[in-house]
C-alpha cells in the first residue's frame, strides 16, 4: 500500500480486518518497526480521536510523532499553480509539503470539504497536493470526500458484534443545526458494502449521497421501514450533496430515539463522534448497553496501526 486515502488502497479487505484483531489482541508485538522514523500529522480542522487514536497507534509502533495545526499554526498556503504571490498568502503548498517530505517518513492529513465548490471538494485538491509534493506516503485523517481509517474501525466494530451471518447494517441520516461534510457516510458505504451485510441507507429526499458511493445501495425514504429489523444502526448527519452543502432540512423526527429502535432486532447504535446529543441521537439510545460509540473509538487506534504497520512495511510474518 503506497498511500491510505480510501477503500481501493486496501488489497484484501477481509486479510485487513483479520490483521487489526491480531494488532487488537498484542498491540505492542510491532513495537520497533517504526524505530528512527517519524510519522508527521498535520491538521486544517478540529479533531480528538483521529489525532490521539492515530498517535496512539504510532506509539505502539515505536514512532517518532509531530504534530502541527496549519490553521492556528502554519504560514497561510497558496494552492494555485503560477500564483504571483503578493496578497496574504505566505508560502505555496509545494514548498511547504516538499518539506514536510524532509521531515517525516509518512504524512497524516486532515483536510475537510469547504463545502461551497462541488468539484474542488471532490477533486480532493489539498491531499492531492500533499500526494504530489510530499514524496512519502500520506495517510488520510479525513479528506474532503472520505474518512479511511472511521470506516476501517467501524468495519472492524460491525465484525465484531455481529450475530447473524448477514447482518442489517442501517446507514441513517440524521437532523443537525450545521451543515455538515459527506467524508463519513461516503466511506461507510464504500467500505461496508463489501462485507457480508444487507445495506440499507435511509434519508430524507435531497440528501442523496453521490453515486460513486451508493451504486448497487439500496435507498429507503421512509425511516422507519429501513429500520424494522435492523441489526447495526449507524447514524450520521450530513448536508445534500445535489445542492452541494446545503441544510433542506432540520426535521428532528428523523432523530435516533427509542421509539426508532424499537423498530430494530435489538440493533447496535454506531456513530462516529462527535455527536449532538438530543439531536442526532436521543441519551437514552447513545447511554444505553446497545451503544457501540465507544467500541468504534477504541477501534480507531487498530485501524490507524493495521495503515501505520501497513505503510511502514507490512506485518511481520
Ligand atoms: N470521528 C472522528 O474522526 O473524530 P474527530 O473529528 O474528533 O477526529
Amino acid at each position: 500500500m503506497k498511500h491510505f486515502t480510501q477503500f481501493s488502497d486496501i488489497g484484501d479487505f477481509q486479510e485487513s480486518l483479520k490483521e487489526m484483531k491480531k494488532i487488537k489482541e498484542d498491540p505492542f508485538a510491532e513495537h520497533a518497526r517504526g524505530k528512527h522514523k517519524t510519522l508527521g500529522l498535520f491538521f486544517f480542522n478540529p479533531s480528538l480521536r483521529t489525532r490521539l487514536s492515530t498517535q496512539k497507534a504510532a506509539q505502539n509502533l515505536g514512532l517518532n510523532i509531530i504534530v502541527m495545526n496549519f490553521t492556528h499554526e502554519g504560514w497561510q498556503l497558496e494552492t494555485a499553480e503560477g500564483a504571483i504571490m503578493n496578497g496574504d498568502k505566505a508560502e505555496h503548498v509545494k514548498d511547504a509539503v516538499g518539506v514536510l517530505g524532509q521531515y517525516c517518513d509518512i504524512i497524516g492529513l486532515r483536510s475537510f470539504a469547504n463545502l461551497k465548490n462541488l468539484t474542488q471538494d471532490y477533486e480532493e485538491e489539498t491531499l492531492s497536493q500533499f500526494i504530489k509534493y510530499a514524496g512519502v506516503p500520506i495517510l488520510s485523517l479525513e479528506s474532503a470526500s472520505r474518512h479511511p481509517l472511521q470506516s476501517l474501525a467501524d468495519a472492524l466494530t460491525i465484525s465484531e458484534h455481529s450475530t447473524q451471518p448477514r447482518p442489517k447494517v442501517v446507514l441513517s441520516w440524521a437532523p443537525h443545526p450545521r451543515a455538515l461534510p459527506q467524508a463519513v457516510p461516503n466511506s461507510f458505504v464504500e467500505f461496508i458494502k463489501n462485507m457480508e451485510v444487507e445495506l440499507i441507507i435511509t434519508h430524507p429526499e435531497g440528501y442523496a449521497l453521490s453515486e460513486q458511493f451508493t451504486e448497487g445501495v439500496r435507498i429507503e425514504y421512509d425511516q422507519d421501514k429501513a429500520l424494522t429489523g435492523a441489526d447495526f444502526v449507524y447514524a450520521k448527519n450530513w448536508s445534500s450533496f445535489t445542492q452541494y452543502g446545503q441544510i433542506l432540512t432540520q426535521d428532528l423526527s428523523w432523530t435516533i430515539s427509542e421509539e426508532k429502535m424499537k423498530l430494530t432486532q435489538n440493533a447496535k447504535f454506531m456513530h462516529c463522534l462527535p455527536v449532538r446529543r438530543n439531536v442526532v441521537v436521543s441519551d437514552a439510545v447513545i447511554d444505553s448497553p446497545q451503544s457501540l460509540v465507544l467500541a468504534q473509538a477504541e477501534n480507531r487506534i487498530y485501524a490507524a496501526q493495521w495503515a501505520l504497520q501497513t505503510l511502514l512495511g507490512g506485518l511481520s510474518k
